[in-house]
């Protein structure tokens, strides 16, 4: 009998794996997991458990986030993983770690990532898609920071995570302060 490869599993098809902190997702997230799918037949959305990077959302705010989006989509899994990568991704049935590349600022920080875990495990691969046009600029530290700053997001993430953000930043409401030259 044939041996079947890792990642074609006769249920499951291609596997690829996109890990990240998604902290939180944003529609550049969204647009490369979308693509994805035109390749892959199903794709895991590993959020990682991070605390070092004292990350806003909890592990379960982004994981209700992300399984929210994409509910109607079930090609789409959505899991959170401690410790490795390699590690978790040794128990599914990916063939590829999927990672974005939005400018050639992304890519010492990928090209190291994926050296590493080329290492780890040399069978595992990192495949990039590089984000789209519409999207390039986006990433969650910048709309954390805006949203902060009571900036609007609407557009660059999901309604959803636009809610939450204004959850997380409530600010007390002050009155307008008229900026004139004696301030
Ligand atoms: O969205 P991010 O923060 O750029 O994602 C980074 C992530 C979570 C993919 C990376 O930090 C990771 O894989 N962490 C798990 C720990 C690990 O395996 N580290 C070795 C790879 S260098």
């Amino acid at each position: 009998m044939a041996k079947r490869k890792k990642g074609e599993d006769k249920d499951m098809g291609k596997v690829a794996i996109y890990p990240g902190s998604f902290d939180p997702i944003t529609y550049g997230h969204i647009d490369v997991v979308e693509r994805a799918l035109e390749i892959f037949d199903k794709v895991i959305i590993a959020i990682a458990e991070n605390e070092e990077k004292r990350p806003l959302f909890s592990v379960e705010e982004r994981l209700q986030m992300v399984k929210a989006f994409f509910k109607d989509t079930p090609k789409v899994l959505v899991d959170s993983f401690k410790g490795l990568l390699v590690d978790y991704v040794a128990k599914t049935n990916a063939i590829v770690i999927l990672r974005g590349l939005r400018a050639t600022s992304d890519f010492e920080y990928e090209f190291h990532m994926a050296s590493m875990n080329r290492s780890l495990n040399t069978h595992l691969d990192t495949l990039f898609m590089m984000t789209s046009k519409d999207y390039f600029f986006v990433s969650s530290r910048t709309i954390k920071e805006v949203a902060r700053l009571g900036g609007g997001v609407e557009g660059l993430v999901p309604d959803l995570v636009v809610r939450r953000l204004k959850e997380k930043f409530k600010l007390p409401v002050t009155k307008k302060k008229q900026i004139g030259w004696d301030d």
